[in-house]
């Protein structure tokens, strides 16, 4: 009988479809309804042949090696796999998976909303009038800045930078990106988007959004310097995670007005949030809620649960991210 590990309960959609393949006592779900601790994590993990994780748990190889040598899969519930070590994945044999795709739109809806938030001052403006300070209309109330017709720079046009640019164009905007790999130049044509250097992005933007992985050469992106060359008038936003940012200088860059606003969705230090932005009017927070609507998040379950039936099967998991693993394995 295969034992499966699922750290945190996910839509129901992701159980049934294990329970349908392997029994429903194969599948063991934390009780908690918090973040699993490191502690339950490799006492739940020990004898499993596959781990489904969230992406606040970090699964590195001690992990693995609390689980025994049958750990087969870690389907993670998550598109990001930086809290998973593929590298140790891949000596072990171990393959890993994601949820890619089914987050797209929902993830650029809500990069968009943020977006919006943050350019028209919706976060401030609510709390202005919930806290009854609201006494009359003003001329120069809550003056914030045009969305339609401005500049649009999409830092990573990976899917959900694509899907940005997509809406951007209903809006009138003129869309520029930033990626290590630039597009196919029919790509650009059919999204409307043209290809910069980061300098000319960071100076021309009049939004900027961002939408790259985690990857050591990631880390810190956006700092100082970043800030300091961006307009006056320009509006942050990151969707991605929260290391791509030095919060530090973001927070800075918000209270001297150096940049105009941002809207956050991903943190250095989830669940802490640094306090200088939490004191900063201009930012609108929301705890990294990128792909949560119902439909996606039981779409992601049941794509983490039919990876791991795969790979429990012998087949290829349609999302493997370490397709060298495949060769390692006994
Ligand atoms: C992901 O899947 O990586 C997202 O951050 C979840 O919202």
């Amino acid at each position: 009988m295969a034992r499966i590990f699922v750290t945190r309960a996910i839509p129901e959609r992701g159980i049934k479809l294990l329970a349908e393949n392997f029994g429903e006592d194969s599948v063991a779900v934390s009780p908690h309804d918090r973040p699993i601790t490191r502690d339950e994590l490799l006492a739940g993990v020990a004898g499993a042949d596959a781990l489904l994780p969230i992406l606040t748990d970090i699964v590195d190889g001690a992990v693995m090696d609390a689980a025994g040598r049958q750990l087969k899969v870690i389907g993670n519930y998550a598109v990001g796999y930086n809290n998973v070590d593929v590298g140790a994945a891949t000596e072990r044999g171990i393959l890993v998976t994601n949820t890619p795709g089914v987050l797209t739109e929902t993830t650029a809806d809500l990069a968009w909303s943020l977006l919006m938030a943050a350019a028209r001052r919706i976060g401030e403006s609510e709390r202005y009038l919930r806290g009854g300070a609201w006494k009359s209309w003003g001329p120069q109330m809550f003056l914030g800045v045009d969305v339609h017709g401005a500049t649009l720079g999409i830092y990573g046009m990976g899917r959900i930078g694509r899907a940005m640019a997509r809406r951007a164009r209903g809006f009138g905007m003129r869309v520029l990106y930033y990626d290590a790999e630039p597009l196919a130049a029919s790509s650009e044509v059919e999204i409307g988007a043209t290809y910069v250097d980061k300098p000319a992005l960071l100076a021309e933007a009049d939004f900027i959004s961002v939408h790259v992985p985690l990857l050591p050469e990631t880390r810190h992106v956006f700092g100082e310097a970043e800030f300091k060359a961006m307009k006056p008038s320009a509006v942050f936003v990151n969707t991605s995670r929260g290391p791509v940012v030095d919060e530090a200088a973001l927070a800075r860059a918000l209270k001297t007005g150096e940049i105009f606003a941002a809207g956050l969705d991903v943190y250095e230090e989830e669940p802490a949030v640094h306090p200088e932005l939490l004191d900063c009017e201009n930012a609108v927070l929301v705890p990294h809620i990128g792909s949560a609507t119902r439909e996606t998040r039981a779409k992601m379950a049941e794509m983490a649960a039919q990876n791991i039936v795969a790979a429990l099967k012998g087949e290829t998991p349609p999302n493997l991210v370490n397709p060298e693993a495949l060769q390692k394995r006994p």
